[in-house]
């Protein structure tokens, strides 16, 4: 009697056990610093649904947004000791884990329409630029747009002569740092989901971002003034664990990688669209003042960031900031 109740006990254990561990999805943590309605929330979802889809539940994706598990800084860490496997960092955001090149993205006037970033990010260079992370314990699989940036300060902004002493919020990118400092304002690096409270209470006096990062995070709402400058690009990498990543059975890696692949023309294509939107609500809304550069004025702002250019090239790599110049240029 006591071997059969502990046979039946044994295949009640098999049942629950045995069955449900062999079931059990593989888990991809995808952790974002914005709001869940932005290009980059929107394309996560995405991505979490085509995955679980083409994955038929084997693979179960997690999103946290709005710096719900880590800040800036502390998820790239967090990726790679593996306590994250998914995160979408902007292009500004591989400085401090010792890849520089990323900051390319960030010179201003660089890039003057999405197309043109399209030549980059789907050309050689694009994957030149991915393969870098290997050697940081991550793998690139894409990139994902926000869109171009516009500057906000209770103060109008309007000629570069506007920018000096002031304090601004940016992202840890050396780059805009030099961009701020060709202004004569005075950068401050800062996570993301601090700015509105240092906007708010005047621990920096302005910053640069993209309409629907800006939206969402209520920006606009401590900004007297926001200036239509689209001086300069913020977009993202998806990277994932590579240890995770190689890891996985190549039958779920080709199925994710189909997912993201999709997730990526989704995301890109709604991108623009989500900005134009999140602008015309901040005027909606009557906080900020929107104010449009005349082209003299635009000139103006181009030129005065002209030397940054100069000023980053020992860091960012002359050849590549030659290199991207030309891609950009390229008809194809
Ligand atoms: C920022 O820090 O301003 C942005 O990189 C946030 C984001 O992920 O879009």
């Amino acid at each position: 009697m006591r071997k059969l109740m502990f046979a039946a006990a044994s295949v009640a254990m098999m049942a629950l056990v045995g069955p449900a561990a062999a079931q059990s999805p593989i888990v991809i943590k995808f952790s974002h610093v914005v709001a869940p309605n932005t290009p980059k929330g929107l394309a996560a979802e995405k991505f979490k649904e085509l995955a679980e889809k083409y994955t038929a539940g084997k693979v179960k994706v997690e999103v946290y947004p709005n710096s719900q598990l880590y800040k800036d800084k502390e998820e790239l860490e967090a990726l790679q000791l593996g306590a994250v496997q998914m995160l979408a960092p902007s292009n500004s955001k591989f400085g401090p884990i010792g890849v520089r090149e990323f900051e390319v993205f960030d010179l201003p006037y660089i890039l003057s329409d999405l197309p043109t970033l399209r030549k980059v990010t789907d050309g050689p260079l694009g994957t030149k630029l991915l393969r870098l992370l290997d050697a940081k314990g991550m793998t690139g699989l894409a990139y994902w747009d926000n869109g171009f940036k516009i500057m906000s300060a209770n103060k109008k902004l309007v000629t570069p002569a506007d920018y000096k002493g002031l304090k601004f919020r940016i992202q840890s990118s050396k780059v805009l740092d030099a961009q701020f400092r060709a202004l004569g304002a005075i950068p401050q690096v800062m996570a993301f989901s601090e700015v509105y409270q240092a906007l708010q209470t005047g621990v920096v006096d302005g910053q640069e971002n993209t309409p629907s990062n800006m939206y969402t995070q209520k920006m606009h709402e401590v900004q007297k003034f926001t200036t239509v400058t689209n001086h300069g690009y913020l977009g993202y990498v998806v990277i994932v664990n590579k240890k995770f990543w190689d890891d996985l059975p190549a039958e779920r890696r080709a199925e994710l990688d189909k997912a993201m692949k999709e997730a990526t023309a989704f995301g890109n294509g709604l991108s623009a669209k989500e900005n134009e939107d999140a602008l015309a609500e901040m005027q909606k809304s009557g906080k900020t003042e929107l104010v449009k550069l005349t082209p003299e004025q635009d000139a103006a702002m181009r030129k005065a960031m002209e030397p940054v250019y100069g000023d980053v090239a020992n860091r960012v790599g002359k050849p590549l900031i030659e290199e991207f110049l030309k891609e950009t240029k390229a008809t194809n």
